[in-house]
């Protein structure tokens, strides 16, 4: 078995080393067995490590990698012409172990082409998105009334479970796309679309009644009954639909700009019933971190009751070129964060194993369930090295908890993030100006690190900012240039 693995190990370092420019991920654990290897300088140099080109070596790994979900994971839920929805499998589909406190959200993307409508809908779950591009309209029907608002960049968009709705892009050029993370009601991570009209390949929800029921609801013959419900006759349209400049002035004609109606949770008493349809736009608060290296918009439910019982935190991160977002950790928040533009590089440090481990060696002891949760009990005391590359329309999840840093190292990045449990969590930086390393005393210093407090001075004060720093070659003595004693890639598959 060592033998084998060994050999495994060897093939994966060269195939490694051959595509080490363009790695999407990468794990590393010191691990005592095996000969010292590559070192960090082989990681992309600026302007390196370009999407494109030898793929093959680095899809294969990013594969086994549990917080990465390429484009390759979504599977559309609708795709036309005049746009898409994409929806990411349940994440407890990736890892049932690692995700199990997360099996009930799902993430999605929609884009509807320019001058577009998308039908009425429900769905059995509720919902948060997020404009990420473009401009439109969403309209709301209750039983009381049609609510209409204005969306564009940046807003955030609250749709409650069964609640009948509907989008109309209303630009003439640019799509219109939306990140969503749903919560279902009936049964954990699956929810439903229903639509009250037929499209291709959808059926109306009233195809779920007989024929003299519905002609009886509606007192029309049942041939009409069939003509504009439930007929089989083929219907070319989707569920995305283009529509005239006339129909899109009506669409819109009534719509609210979110600016005007919003509310904060502080303007109390307020018996607004219609407020948790209201819009609200991430960039009309100032960002809670900002240099001129970067910035981040958060939207937490402590301040804003649309997300209140939903317990979603919605964030908005641009980083320059050349910069990093500190290491941080989130408290009590999961996030899935998707990339809006560039490419991010995040490191995180994961203590647990995954699910190939896992697999593999459920195999071995032929035990079930339970033996995968004494193994998780297990700790190692190694900590992985999680390294990703995320690029546009690819997402990452960060577990609470996890030490997470966020670079950019090709181009500027935009992603957004999803904060799961986001009412009580905070977040603390572990480098930078808000340190909160830094506010260990002296003697606690001494026996944490094993080193005086001049040292331990140094290494919580020599960065000069907060939150976002740039990613300056570190000028390294060559002695701190060596290459680290033991650095092995782990294929989870094998092990
Ligand atoms: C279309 O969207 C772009 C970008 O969001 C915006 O600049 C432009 O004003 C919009 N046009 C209309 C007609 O809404
Ligand atoms: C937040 O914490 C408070 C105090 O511990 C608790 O009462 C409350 O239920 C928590 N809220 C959420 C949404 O978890
Ligand atoms: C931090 O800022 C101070 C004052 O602006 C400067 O003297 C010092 O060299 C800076 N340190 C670093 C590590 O950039």
């Amino acid at each position: 078995m060592a033998m084998t693995n060994k050999l495994t190990i060897t093939l994966l370092l060269l195939i490694s080393i051959a595509f080490s420019h363009c790695l999407a991920f990468r794990v590393e654990v010191d691990a005592e067995e095996f000969e010292p290897t590559h070192h960090e300088g082989q990681q992309e140099g600026p302007g390196g490590g370009q999407g494109g080109g030898s793929g093959q070596g680095w899809e294969e790994e990013a594969t086994n990698n549990p917080f990465y979900f390429g484009k390759e994971r979504f599977r559309n839920w609708f795709q036309s012409n005049e746009g898409f929805v994409k929806l990411l499998p349940k994440f407890t589909q990736r890892s049932s172990s690692l995700f199990r406190g997360i099996e009930n959200y799902r993430f999605m993307f929609m884009e509807m082409e320019p001058k577009t409508f998308f039908v009425p809908h429900h769905v059995d779950a509720d919902y948060v998105s997020l404009v990420l591009q473009g401009s439109g309209v969403v309209s709301f029907v209750t039983d009381k009334a049609k609510e209409s608002f204005q969306i564009t960049k940046g807003d955030v968009v609250r749709v409650p479970s069964a609640v009948t709705h509907f989008y109309t892009n209303t630009n003439e050029t640019v799509p219109l796309r939306l990140a969503k993370i749903v919560v279902p009601d009936n049964n954990p991570g699956h929810f439903e679309v229903f639509l009250p009209s037929r499209s291709q390949s959808k059926q109306s929800y009233f195809n779920g009644f007989t024929k003299d029921v519905l002609s009886a609801s509606f007192n029309i013959p049942e041939e009409l009954v069939e003509r504009l419900i439930t007929g089989f006759q083929q219907t070319r349209e989707g569920v995305v639909r283009s529509v005239t400049p006339e129909q899109i002035k009506e669409l819109s004609e009534h719509a609210t700009s979110p600016s005007n109606k919003h509310k904060h949770k502080d303007d109390k008493d307020d018996k607004d019933t219609t407020r948790i349809f209201n819009p609200f736009n991430l960039f009309k608060q100032d960002p809670i971190y900002s240099n001129d290296l970067g910035n981040f918009h958060e939207a937490n439910p402590k301040k804003f009751s649309q997300l209140q019982d939903i317990d979603i935190g919605v964030s908005w991160l641009n980083l320059k070129q050349g910069s990093l977002f500190l290491p941080q950790i989130n408290s009590k928040s999961t996030f899935v964060v998707f990339v809006e533009n560039g490419c991010a590089r995040f490191e995180m440090a994961s203590p647990s194993t995954f699910q190939g481990q896992q697999q593999q060696q459920q195999k071995w002891s032929g035990q079930g369930e339970e033996a995968e949760e004494e193994q998780e009990e297990e700790t190692s005391g190694q900590v992985h090295k999680i390294v990703s590359r995320v690029c546009k329309g690819e997402v990452f999840v960060i577990p609470a908890g996890h030490p997470i840093v966020t670079v950019a190292p090709e181009q500027n990045l935009v992603a957004v993030g999803f904060g799961i449990n986001a009412f009580n969590s905070t977040r603390t930086f572990l480098a930078g100006q808000e340190n909160v390393l830094s506010n260990l005393d002296n003697v606690a210093t001494r026996l944490t690190f094993g080193v005086g407090s001049k040292l331990a001075d140094k290494l919580f004060s020599s960065q000069n900012y907060s939150h976002f720093a740039p990613m300056v070659r570190s000028q390294q003595s060559p002695e701190e240039r060596k290459p680290p004693a033991f650095q092995s890639i782990f294929n989870f598959a094998g092990f």
